[in-house]
């Protein structure tokens, strides 16, 4: 009887522990909208981002920039599970690999051509070129780049995420600035120290 009932106990661990790992993302909300404590009485300004003005008409950037409308830029977004971000490539502009641990990503191409490519647990690469008006599926938490190999011009894209705060983590900036020692980074990538602390001089800090 005991041992049944530590059985029971057991799966219903376990089944949680599987829901727990395959259901990491937003939390329901028990209310329409989540209001921040220095907001009592909403209007339409709180449902509203402006953040993206700035963008329309503007000049391509050196590199590679993000502008982000998340949680952190656009509080109204949070418990809505959704989010987005405009990426803009100057020519030969890279934004890295790195994954989102908490939402897929549909990047729908605006204008201009990109490379893309995601990788899945089995180390299978998807890659594709996309002309304007195409869309990519990065699925949740797998590690993905973007790259404009055009030389003469700029391409932007809209990516649409199912979280409101989907995280990004870069691949070279953990690796390279996240403290890991550069003995452990040696032996991990079959190089030398010197090579190491190399890679890692050409790297910011990453962002808190
Ligand atoms: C695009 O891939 C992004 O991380 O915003
Ligand atoms: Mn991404």
């Amino acid at each position: 009887m005991a041992s049944t009932i530590v059985y029971g106990l057991c799966m219903v661990v376990a089944w949680a522990m599987v829901l727990m790992s395959t259901n990491a993302g937003d939390p329901d909300i028990l209310s329409d909208f989540i209001l921040p404590p220095n907001i009592t009485a909403p209007d339409g300004n709180f449902f509203t981002f402006t953040g993206m003005r700035v963008l329309v008409g503007s000049n391509p950037p050196p590199n590679f920039k993000v502008t982000k409308a998340t949680k952190a830029e656009f509080p109204a977004l949070d418990g809505q599970s959704v989010s987005y971000a405009v990426l803009q490539f100057p020519s030969g502009g890279v934004n890295p690999p790195h994954t989102h641990p908490r939402s897929a990503e549909l990047l729908f191409l605006v204008h201009g051509s990109l490379e893309v490519g995601v990788v899945d647990t089995t180390g299978n690469l998807y890659a594709q070129t996309l002309q304007k008006g195409d869309m990519f599926l990065f699925p949740k938490g797998l590690a993905h780049y973007q790259y404009n190999s055009n030389a003469q011009y700029p391409a932007m894209a809209l990516s649409a995420f199912g979280s409101a705060s989907a995280g990004t983590v870069s691949v070279p900036t953990t690796l390279f600035t996240g403290g890991i020692s550069d003995d452990v980074l040696a032996k991990s990538l079959k190089t030398d120290v010197a090579t190491i602390q190399k890679l890692k001089a050409g790297l910011a800090p990453p962002k808190p």
